[in-house]
């Protein structure tokens, strides 16, 4: 019976407990490291857990120092607090030597990475980060393509996350740049994930714009739309997203998901722990965000000279989302895109063109969330290794620094990883091919 200690058990943190509950129905959570019991309790019976074995007694909860101490009480821990709080919380449990699921992003400045690195250096392997988009059956297949070398020598990525729950980093907890560290490091680090699985090869230089037109402001901090006088006008007010039937991923309160405003989706649960009434939402043009960027774009230079682009946009909404990519070849073109589940092969010097649609579960993050979680599991066990280990959470976030930066300086700057980063290869996920046959 695998007993799991959880560091941060918000949002994030039970839904994945709830997830490897599901998985696992022995699995206990031992203890929690988490300043609320109150909210834990109320967000693990929302998800089902209320029964005996689930009903946490006030010596779980306990101090992070004291989890350190007792090692042999555990066989995993899982650290889902927020972005900056990461780092601190692994290196601490690094010394029991125990599997860690670490959230994304795993650092969020230099200092923090360089000791990430050093403290995890020679077992990044015991660290399972969930990049959930590197595990979904789409992107398995879109590996499977480019592997097969039917795409010729690559020259081109064109990637997107046109992010039509971009409300999200407006309205929730992510509005405060302080408390994520803006949008390059929290979000963007999916996507440089599963770019550099693709490619299977280092990324070298990075040149990065970014602007903010639409979101942020000059509304106070702490306006909501409950209190605001231009609610019955506003496009983001909660009436305008039942109105059109799609929340934009806006949260309600600190946390505690709005849900689907869809016809018919089940009414959202109540958030104990927020200020806000039930259809209610702090103001997305606020000046907490003005250090977000709503649109951003970036070059990468891979050093097998492959060139790729990156576009993200917040203010998409409904079926404008779009995330993944176009990969050019000498060959063919394949297109793929999560939000439709599907891609496109196209030949270049033939006539065929083939779709392909993949099936996928709704929710989980297309399925990507239960197969790491099965591999943390693993880990626990001595079964496997992490599918989504430790230094290729440091490379994506080494390149989120080096776009922060170059939106900084104006300038391409270098993808500066850890020197213990210099011994490890790059782009570890198991498909069946490890080498790209075009890769030179
Ligand atoms: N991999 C993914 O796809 C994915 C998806 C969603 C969120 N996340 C990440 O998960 C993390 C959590 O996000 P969330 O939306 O659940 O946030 P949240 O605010 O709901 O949860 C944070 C939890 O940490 C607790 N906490 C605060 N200070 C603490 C401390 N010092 N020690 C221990 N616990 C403390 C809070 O009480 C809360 O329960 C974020 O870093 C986010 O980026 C990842």
């Amino acid at each position: 019976m695998i007993r799991l200690a959880v560091i941060g058990m918000g949002g994030r943190g039970s839904d994945l407990t709830a997830k490897l509950a599901r998985i696992d129905p022995e699995l206990t959570v031992g203890a929690v490291v988490d300043p609320d019991p109150a909210g834990v309790r109320l967000r693990l019976a929302r998800l089902g857990l209320d029964g005996p074995r689930w009903q946490l007694q006030e010596s779980q909860f306990i101090s992070l120092e004291n989890l350190v101490e007792r090692p042999a009480s555990f066989d995993g821990i899982l650290i889902a607090t927020r972005d900056r709080l990461h780092t601190p919380q692994a290196c601490a449990v690094a010394k029991t030597g125990l599997p860690v699921l670490l959230e994304k992003p795993v650092a969020i400045n230099r200092e923090q990475l360089d000791s990430l690195a050093e403290t995890f250096a020679g077992r990044m392997d015991s660290v399972v980060v969930p990049f959930p988009l590197r595990e979904t059956p789409l992107f398995k297949r879109v590996c499977e393509i480019v592997r097969s070398g039917v795409l010729g020598i690559i020259n081109h990525v064109q990637a997107v996350n046109f992010i039509s729950y971009g409300g999200t980093y407006f309205g929730n907890w992510y509005r405060d740049y302080d408390l994520c560290d803006g949008l390059w490091i929290t979000k963007t680090t999916h996507d440089f994930d599963y770019l550099n699985q693709l490619l299977g090869v280092r990324p070298r230089t990075i040149a990065a714009m970014e602007t903010r037109r639409v979101y942020g402001g000059d509304k106070p901090a702490d306006l909501r739309c409950s209190a605001c006088a231009i609610t019955a006008t506003c496009p983001e007010s909660p009436q305008a997203m039942l109105r059109r039937g799609d929340s934009g991923g806006v949260f309600r309160g600190d946390a505690g998901q709005v849900g689907s405003l869809r016809p018919g989706a089940p009414s959202p649960p109540a958030v104990r722990y927020s200020d806000l009434g039930p259809d209610d939402h702090w103001c997305m043009f606020s000046s907490i965000s003005n250090r977000h960027h709503d649109a951003a774009s970036c070059l990468i230079s891979y050093e097998n000279g492959v060139l790729v682009s990156y576009s993200q946009n917040c203010v998409s909404r409904r079926s404008a989302g779009s995330r993944g990519a176009r990969i050019t070849g000498y060959l063919a073109t394949l297109e793929f895109d999560w939000n439709r589940n599907s891609l496109t092969l196209i030949e270049h010097h033939g006539r065929q063109v083939t779709t392909e649609n993949i099936d996928a579960p709704e929710d989980g993050h297309g399925g990507g969330d239960e197969l790491l979680l099965r591999n943390f599991l693993a880990v626990i066990r001595g079964r496997e290794k992490s599918r989504s280990p430790l230094d290729d959470a440091i490379l994506s976030v080494a390149m989120s620094l080096a776009a922060r930066e170059s939106c900084r300086s104006g300038r391409s700057e270098t993808v500066d990883v850890p020197p213990e980063m210099n011994r490890t290869r790059v782009a570890r996920v198991n498909f069946s091919v490890e080498r790209t046959p075009q890769s030179r």
